[in-house]
């Protein structure tokens, strides 16, 4: 809690007892600047108190882009990302609009464009948490000034509405591609979760600048997404009990092609590089454009791994399931050749955890 007694000392007696009022203010959680220049207080917090506890995440900022003051849920929601009370809003909100947005709030504040008020979308992006995506209301705090000082910045945090729109419209097709497909729902659910823990190890270790919580997050979901490319394969060839001719297997591997396609509205490229290289080996033997070490995406490379394990852990016609030790054995000969070998050593090293999360997520 800031001392604000201390900025207090050359105010009289009648402006300390309002500072106090502040003082209540922090008492009940509001993140406030340390001092608040050229504002009165009681007028401050009489316009901040209504926001105290407010689902909504809410700033106070001045027309110097100041932050003054912040309530809970705006704490909560940039917990891990930012420092608010006392720092500017540009310093700390800039990278998160597009350059256009940040001109329009400037101008909102300083110039009273669009009548003091604006409203747009903030991306906020951080190495160690998903990127949250909000509205951002900013509006006088006092509606009747003519030239408002003080403003409100409401935040509408829409992370878990856009992605779950985003990703129900692609469960639709993985749904219509897994009529078709024999492998079963489990694989692709277990698929997610090895991806999900291979890239967590990865994180832990910090072997990759890419793998951040975004990259967690998404691959979680769109390590499912694979084969969805077999919802163009033929029935007769995808379901073919024993080995494909040479033409056949020639449409069998179009499946990545058609996934990228299918995939490529999909704001993450990761969706298509999974779709598209997940069949590329690490020597160059893969397919479709036999792809060879680092040319193929990272995403791609973990989700073979993935992929390959649970492959060989399911039963299929053409084939007896291989227990976690035989598949283990198995896939550490594939090290340089099949797999990245910094990549198969993770997963050497966390192997238990692919087996606990085949047994948990079985096929009934
Ligand atoms: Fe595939
Ligand atoms: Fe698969």
């Amino acid at each position: 809690m800031s001392d604000l007694r201390k900025v207090s000392e050359d105010f009289d007696d009648e402006i300390l007892e309002e500072l106090e009022d502040l003082e209540d203010l922090e008492e009940e959680g509001v993140d406030l600047a340390d001092d608040i220049p050229d504002i009165d207080p009681l007028l401050f917090k009489s316009a901040f108190s209504p926001f105290i506890n407010s689902i909504f995440p809410v700033l106070f900022i001045d027309n110097k882009l100041r932050i003054l003051a912040a309530n809970k849920s705006c704490e909560n929601l940039f917990t891990g990302f930012f420092n608010l009370a006392g720092n500017y809003f540009i310093d700390v909100f800039g990278r998160s609009f597009e350059m256009d947005d940040i001109r329009a709030i400037r101008d909102t504040l300083v110039n009273g464009k669009n009548g003091y008020s604006w409203k747009g979308i903030a991306r906020i992006k951080s190495r160690t948490m998903v990127t949250v995506q909000t509205r951002v209301y900013l509006f006088p705090a006092d509606m009747n000034s003519k030239n408002p000082t003080v403003f409100v910045v409401m935040f509408d945090d829409v992370t878990e509405e856009n992605k779950n729109l985003l990703r129900s419209v692609f469960m639709s097709l993985l749904e219509a591609s897994k009529l078709k497909d024999n492998d079963t729902g489990k694989h692709i659910v277990r698929v997610n979760y090895y991806s999900r823990r291979l890239s967590e190890e990865l994180y832990r270790r910090s072997a990759y600048d890419r793998i951040d919580m975004d990259f967690i997050d998404n691959i979680g979901f769109l390590a499912s997404m694979h084969d969805v490319g077999k919802i163009g394969t033929p029935d007769d060839i995808l379901n073919k009990e024993g080995p494909l001719s040479d033409w056949e297997w020639t449409v069998m591997q179009e499946h990545t092609k058609n996934g990228a396609f299918i995939l490529s509205t999909y704001p993450n490229p990761m969706a298509k590089e999974i779709a598209l290289s997940h069949h590329e080996k690490w020597n160059g033997s893969g397919y479709p454009f036999q792809l060879e070490g680092e040319m193929i995406p990272l995403s791609a490379r973990i989700v073979s791994i993935a992929d390959v394990y649970d492959a060989l852990r399911m039963a299929r016609s053409y084939k007896p399931a291989l227990s976690h030790v035989v598949t283990v054995e198995k896939m550490r000969t594939g090290k340089g050749t099949e797999f990245d070998p910094a990549l198969l050593n993770v997963f050497l090293a966390i192997s238990d955890d692919f087996g606990e999360i085949y047994e948990m997520n079985k096929d009934s």
